[in-house]
Parts: C-alpha cells; structure tokens; sequence
C-alpha cells in the first residue's frame, strides 16, 4: 500500500469529515492508498476556472467510469458527453438552470441504457421478458458511476437533469429503454470557492451492526445539526436552516421541482418497472 500522498494523516482527514472531536479514540490503519485520500477529501466544486480540460480527460474519465463493477456484466449505462457551448447551455437551462454547468468544459450525462440489451435480445430472436422488471432498471441506475476526482479535476454531480426529463429526453435524442440519470460538471476547480470539506453524519448513524437500529438517532442528527452549523458559520454561509429542517422542508412538498413526474417519462422511455 502506498502512503498519503499528502502531509494530512489519516486520523486528520476523518475528523474534519465528522467534525465530532473523536479523533483520538478512532483506531485507524497508519497508511492508506492515495485513492482513498482523494475520496476522503471530495468536495463539490460549482466554480470553475474558464480554462479547457487537459487533452485525453475524456477517455481517461471513461476508462475510469468503466473499469466499476457492473451487474451480471451487462453493462446497462452509457454517458453523453456534452461540450458543445450552446448545447451545454440548453441543458444547464433544463437542469435547473444553474450556471457551474455552462462554466464546466466538460457536463457528463450518466444515462440508464436498457436499448443495447434489447437490440442484442432482438439480434438474438430472444424475448427480453427481464426488461419489464423494476430490478432491471434499477440495475442500471446502480452501474453508473466515476471515478473524476482521482485526476484532480473539480466536479459536480447534477441530479436536476431529471428536473424536466421529458425535455431532457429529447434534448438528448434519447431511445426507447434509455433515461438520463444523473450528470456531472468537470473542469479545472477554482479552488478560491471553498476549502473546508462539508462534514457527514455520525458514523455510527448510518453504519448497523448486525442488525438495523434507529436507537441513537435523535442523538445522531442533533451532533449533525451542530456539525454542520459549524461548517457553514465558518464558510460565513449564515442564515441556515439546520440540516434535519432543511430535510424535512425539502421532503414537506410532493412536488420535487417536476421530478415527480420522472416515473411517467420513464413510462413514455417504454421502462415498465414491474
Ligand atoms: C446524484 C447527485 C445529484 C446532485 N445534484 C446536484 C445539483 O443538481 N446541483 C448541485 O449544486 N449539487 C448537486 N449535488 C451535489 C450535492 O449537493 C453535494 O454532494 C452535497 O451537498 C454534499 O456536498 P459535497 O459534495 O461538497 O461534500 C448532487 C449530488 C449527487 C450525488
């Protein structure tokens, strides 16, 4: 194993993820790979600098995105890579209209893709009953996924792609059994945005052992509120709302900014999810 590629130690990184002063009562191996320190250390970058991503971004980002694990080897996703300005625009405006899209060189639209196993089912004069199952598409949602960071590029996940799916879908030219996911801006990270990462829940809330328990819950999300109270008063981010009211407003309304409507664009993508 290889050490830190930094000075940060180990035990330094996790405490500024929790943010719950434990640091010296966590066990925790003396060396880790450079891999995990770049995971450890992920912030979400929505400023970047206007300057193009070096030659070969793409495929290495590709080669990375496919070298996951992926269900039954079948390899339901595909990724539309849109670097065009005007076209970027099109789709920064659908997706929420957020601009770090329009700035990014580079937005990756991760996309669920049931088509290639259809047509090889076709090819094959095979019925491909399995397509109807729910498990199938849920498959493809769980394959998709990257590895950006690793290359030290600065990025963001976009899941408001689905915000207007049904116009996604046809900015995109997308196929039947085929759905854009979730995207992701890449390009070189303006590090004056923010330093610090953005700390997570307790460890021991989201971790069962053995079995699941909800008993230290309260507790949990309490030390979380305070947390992250503390992150944002030093990003000088003032006038939050705690993060158990932020997600209790955030789920108080049905409508999810017309993400409610993705079950029937899925229906229309001919995903029957049975
Ligand atoms: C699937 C997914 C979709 C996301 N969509 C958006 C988005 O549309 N806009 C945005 O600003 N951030 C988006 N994010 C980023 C999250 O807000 C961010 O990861 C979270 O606040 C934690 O911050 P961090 O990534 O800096 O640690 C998304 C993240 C994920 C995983």
């Amino acid at each position: 194993m290889s050490k830190l590629k930094s000075p940060n130690s180990f035990s330094s990184l996790v405490e500024a993820r929790y943010r719950d002063g434990q640091s010296t009562s966590r066990s925790l191996p003396n060396h880790l790979p450079a891999a995990l320190e770049t995971i450890l250390t992920h912030k979400s970058f929505r400023s970047f600098l206007p300057k193009s991503l070096p030659a070969g971004t793409l495929e290495a980002l590709l080669a990375a995105a496919q070298s996951g694990s992926t269900s039954s080897m079948l390899q339901t996703w595909d990724v539309i890579a849109i670097q065009d300005p005007a076209h970027k625009s099109a789709a920064a405006k659908l997706a929420g209209d957020q601009d770090f899209i329009r700035e990014a060189p580079l937005f990756l639209v991760f996309c669920a893709n049931l088509n290639r196993a259809a047509n090889i089912s076709r090819a094959h004069h095979q019925p491909a009953l399995a397509l109807a199952n729910m498990d199938m598409f849920l498959m493809a949602c769980i394959d998709a996924a990257i590895a950006a960071e690793a290359l030290g590029l600065g990025i963001c996940y976009v899941g408001a792609v689905r915000n207007h799916a049904q116009q996604m879908c046809e900015l995109l030219n997308l196929p039947a059994n085929t759905f854009a996911l979730f995207g992701m801006a890449v390009g070189v990270e303006d590090t004056a945005s923010y330093a610090e990462v953005k700390p997570r829940l307790p460890m021991g809330e989201v971790c069962h052992r053995e079995v699941w328990s909800e008993e230290n819950q309260e507790g949990n999300v309490k030390a979380f509120d305070a947390a992250l109270g503390s992150f944002y008063f030093q990003q000088l981010k003032l006038g939050r709302k705690s993060w158990s009211e932020f997600v209790a407003a955030n789920l108080a309304s049905g409508e999810q900014d017309g993400r409610q409507n993705v079950k029937d664009v899925l229906y229309k993508q001919s995903f029957k999810l049975e």
